[in-house]
């Protein structure tokens, strides 16, 4: 059997997680909005229209934040075609995703969505086919109180008092050349600074986000962050990074391993960061918002086929499996070990569209991902501490794999120790210990475990639990000792407290 240790020290820390790192995503994408949230003909839909067995499961997910309305769509969207009396909405046809858009939901029914699930906004702006412009009149539109053309308008619609959206992402992934009005490094950092400074006149108070990479293998990567950031640096709060993989090859190991790959990316991205700051000699950090990850590409085969210019598609529906499960909580655990540096994440997406959360006529279930992201989200909350992981290691395309991914959180008013592990090893178990003498009186409240024989498990409509957490674990402390067996293959939530 394996062996490995976890080494803490309650006075070396990380930093405190911000509660947005559990993060969501819901675009005008597929099945996301329409029948995902909003399904006005759904027996399960409320008086507006929303789905409540979906915001059911969403509020056990804890999701402090949720980025809207996209993603790709945001690159030609027109928010005003989304607001006022329904009847005179356009349908119009989205570029991003060739389907067409009815705008029967938009921006004050998100609103009022995000009440009900218990969440506050992120919003994108389009500076794709829109500019600088565009980015003042929706903060007017959100932000201010009324008195002004587009805050007067919001009061004609139904809102009189403001939304007060804190957090906005100047465009979305305008590094990409599928990205509608992509930009190059130069033109985008110009363009993000202009709208960062406009949107800033109109209300200071809010945060943005500036695009960062879309993934780690564009072939910017690293010039991008460098010229975007030298632009807009005093407008940008944050700079983003996106994230999908997937297991193409059929290799499992190597699809695990991709978290070495993650938090190369983290720290690649800090590094530059700071990089631009000491050029600036600017007291001020820029945090990172990883504001889209996941695992994506089970459906982009059975996304070919699909016909142009339909309404709500079953698009970019992955059905996840148990080995999906083990990466996301392994992605998970490697931001969390950057509590100090990124701040905001989101999971992209929330229903239907690469989802933990799936519907149909006759109910909405949990994906495998579910498990690990809801476990995460409720119990990682307090402050990270510098976990250092001796654990063995296996090659893999991105050099060597730890085959434990694993971070500490404390908290120190609940007085409670979370420990988060994914043994990645298929076949062999793995033993855990960890000093926890510090943590005088704690003992194992709580073991809960995530396991499957099969990484190809998946769960359905009809057996949502197929793969599901259960408190099968092992763990307890003997004379300030934290000891463990963890089973091959597996997700570990062990909690402890006084
Ligand atoms: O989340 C799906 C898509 O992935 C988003 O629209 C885009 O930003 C990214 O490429």
């Amino acid at each position: 059997m394996k062996k490995s240790t976890l080494c803490i020290d309650k006075h070396f820390i990380v930093g405190d997680v911000d509660k947005r790192i559990y993060g969501s995503f819901i675009e005008h994408l597929g099945r996301a909005v329409y029948e995902g949230i909003y399904h006005p003909e759904s027996p399960f839909a409320d008086e507006r229209g929303l789905r409540k067995d979906v915001l059911e499961l969403i509020r056990q997910l804890n999701v402090p934040v949720v980025r809207y309305p996209g993603g790709n769509f945001v690159s030609g969207y027109h928010w005003e075609d989304g607001v006022g009396p329904k009847a005179e909405r356009p349908e119009k046809i989205d570029l991003a995703w060739n389907v067409i858009e009815t705008n029967q939901f938009g921006l004050n029914e998100f609103m009022d969505w995000t009440k009900k699930a218990d969440t506050k906004p992120m919003m994108a702006v389009n500076l794709g086919t829109r500019g600088v412009d565009d980015a003042k009149n929706i903060v007017e539109y959100c932000n201010l109180k009324g008195g002004s053309y587009y805050s007067d308008l919001r009061r004609k619609h139904g809102y009189e008092n403001p939304h007060d959206i804190k957090l906005w992402c100047l465009g979305n992934e305008m590094d990409g050349p599928w990205q509608m009005g992509h930009k190059n490094a130069l033109e985008y950092g110009r363009t993000a600074a202009e709208a960062g400074r406009i949107m800033k006149m109109v209300d200071p108070s809010i945060e943005l986000v500036a695009c960062g990479s879309s993934a780690l293998t564009m072939d910017t990567f690293g010039t991008w962050e460098d010229t975007v950031l030298s632009e807009c640096y005093e407008q940008a709060d944050y700079l983003s990074l996106h994230q999908y993989y997937g297991n193409r090859d059929n290799n499992t190991p190597e699809f695990l391993a991709n978290t070495v790959a993650m938090d190369e990316f983290i720290s690649s991205v800090i590094s530059i960061c700071d990089a631009v700051k000491a050029k600036k000699r600017s007291k001020k950090s820029i945090h990172l918002s990883f504001d889209e990850w996941n695992v994506w590409y089970h459906s982009n085969e059975q996304d070919q086929k699909l016909e142009r210019w339909c309404k709500a598609p079953h698009q970019l529906e992955d059905i996840y499996n148990f080995e999906d499960a083990l990466l996301v909580a392994g992605m998970m655990i490697t931001m969390l070990r950057h509590a100090d540096r990124v701040k905001v994440a989101c999971l992209a997406q929330l229903v239907n569209v690469i989802a933990p959360i799936m519907t149909s006529d006759t109910g909405a279930w949990k994906q495998t991902i579910y498990y690990p992201f809801e476990l995460i989200s409720n119990y990682g909350r307090g402050t990270v501490l510098n976990t250092v992981v001796k654990a063995p290691v296996y090659e893999s395309v991105h050099g060597d794999a730890p085959y434990l991914d694993s971070v500490c959180i404390m908290n120190q008013e609940e007085e409670s120790l979370t420990i988060f592990a994914v043994n990645k090893d298929l076949e062999e178990s793995m033993e855990l210990s960890c000093d926890v003498r510090q943590f005088t009186g704690y003992q194992v409240k709580e073991h809960v475990v995530l396991t499957h024989p099969d990484v190809k498990a998946m769960n359905t409509e009809e057996n949502p639990s197929n793969v599901a957490p259960a408190r099968t674990g092992n763990a307890k402390v003997t004379d300030g000792i934290l000891q463990t067996v963890l089973c091959d293959k597996s997700f570990h939530v062990i909690r402890l407290s006084k």
